[in-house]
């Protein structure tokens, strides 16, 4: 197994170039479910997940070839509508194939993700709304097992909680429906926006796109003619590298990014003093007089991301004075304080509350990666400690960062992978 060394101390500087967002090519790979032709994606970033939903696909029937971040996917070719438990188990979000199988073939068997680290992560809000759609569901020895003998129909949905992949899983169910179906309370994240559209471009009528309230009125099982099109920015890679200027209190610039994307990102930088430059495709972030403490609140989109809360929390190690983070959408997302205390860091845990004593100096030490943003933020730790840091279990972090120990080498840090 690979682990991280990383030796801290050095000043970085200089750009990144951003990759394709995974959370926004998983959805788009299973919308090919959807589609009789074949479709051309471009900035498919090489990670694990989209790595392990293609493994899925291909069990499925779809062909494909993939090179240099380009899918060329023919999904036209199912015949089969079993997602099988080896691979989903591997990758929550295996859970997005269910809307477009069961749209598209009337039936499916897709295996129950099981948990994860961050929390219990049920799937109930998705369920539930296939079933208002016509669906019958049991769970069969670990399996959906989904049918809607004479295909899905439009339904009003509101959703209790936002659930961007439940969000998703139900566009991607009503494009195919027959009649209209309202979804309300639908998630708004970038990646859930980028499906409407490239719905929308295969001649979807979908009104609403960007609001929390959308209309879709589906084609009766009349499979779509999917457009090529280009995976948007990966917005919390983006906010990723930005942490890591920020915490080594240099100057570097992400490139190739949307900055309206990463207003909640940006913000919370400026008030910790940093200098944020925006332009067009990049931000350029420059060094802080003194990194000041903050406290966020994560929640949905275009709220403060969860999947940034713990890169934030390895920086406000770094602020002078006391910040308080607090968890709102996944119980358990606080795996990383253990490893960061290892470190030296003085973190109290209440609850979904954690409050973070600064500025502390941290020693590389030993460090488990426990999920994929936990594991970032443990790199960015490691890159103001003092000595050496070795991050264990990096499997995580190959899930959703492409070159990731080129693009912290390009930037001036010593991080290196080696074998255990
Ligand atoms: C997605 C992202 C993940 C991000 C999260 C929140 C992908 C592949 N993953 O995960 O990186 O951290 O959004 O921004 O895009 N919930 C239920 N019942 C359900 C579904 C969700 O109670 O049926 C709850 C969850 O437990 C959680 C909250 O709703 O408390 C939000 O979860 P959700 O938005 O569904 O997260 P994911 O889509 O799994």
């Amino acid at each position: 197994m690979d682990y991280l060394q990383i030796k801290g101390g050095s000043k970085l500087n200089g750009k990144v170039k951003i990759s394709g967002a995974k959370n926004a090519a998983l959805p788009l790979l299973a919308c090919t479910i959807l589609s009789k032709n074949r479709v051309t994606m471009k900035n498919v970033p090489n990670v694990k997940d989209i790595n392990t939903l293609l493994k899925l696909l291909l069990n499925l029937g779809s062909k494909f070839n993939y090179e240099k971040n380009c899918v060329d996917i023919d999904s036209s070719t199912i015949s089969n509508s079993m997602a099988n438990y080896d691979i989903v188990k591997t990758m929550r979000a295996s859970i997005l194939t269910l809307g477009p199988l069961l749209s598209t073939f009337g039936h499916c068997e897709v295996s129950l993700p099981g948990g994860c680290a961050i929390g219990q992560r049920p799937i109930d809000l998705h369920l539930k709304a296939l079933e208002l759609m016509g669906a019958e569901i049991e769970i069969k020895q670990g399996y959906i097992v989904a049918k809607a003998k004479k295909g899905l129909k439009g339904a009003t949905i509101v959703f209790d909680k936002i659930t961007v992949t439940g969000s998703e899983n139900i566009i991607m169910a009503a494009a195919l429906a027959k009649g209209r179906s309202r979804i309300v309370n639908v998630a708004k994240e970038p990646e859930v926006i980028q499906l409407c559209e490239v719905l929308k471009e295969a001649g979807v009528d979908i009104e609403g796109i960007g609001t929390d309230e959308l209309i879709i009125e589906g084609t009766d099982r009349e499979r779509l003619n999917l457009k090529d099109f280009s995976v948007i920015p990966d917005r919390i890679e983006a906010g990723t590298y930005l942490c890591a200027g920020a915490i080594t209190n240099s100057g570097i610039t992400v490139e190739d990014v949307i900055p309206e994307h990463l207003e909640a990102v940006v913000t919370k930088l400026e008030e910790m003093g940093f200098g944020l430059y925006v332009s067009k495709d990049k931000i350029m972030l420059k060094p802080a007089k003194k990194i000041k403490s903050a406290d966020i609140i994560t929640s949905e989109y275009p709220g403060f991301p969860t999947d940034m809360q713990a890169q934030f929390m390895a920086l406000m190690t770094q602020a002078e004075g006391v910040s308080i983070v607090e968890e709102r959408l996944f119980e358990n997302r606080f795996m990383h304080v253990s490893e960061l205390q290892r470190m030296g860091a003085s973190i109290m845990l209440r609850g979904n509350s954690a409050t973070i004593q600064g500025k502390i100096k941290l020693y590389g030490a030993d460090v488990m990666a426990t999920d994929l943003r936990a594991s970032s933020a443990l790199i960015l730790a490691g890159l103001v400690a003092e000595g050496t840091t070795k991050i264990h279990r990096i499997y995580h972090l190959d899930r959703g960062y492409e070159n990731l120990e080129e693009k912290f080498k390009n930037l001036g840090a010593d991080v290196v992978r080696l074998k255990e």
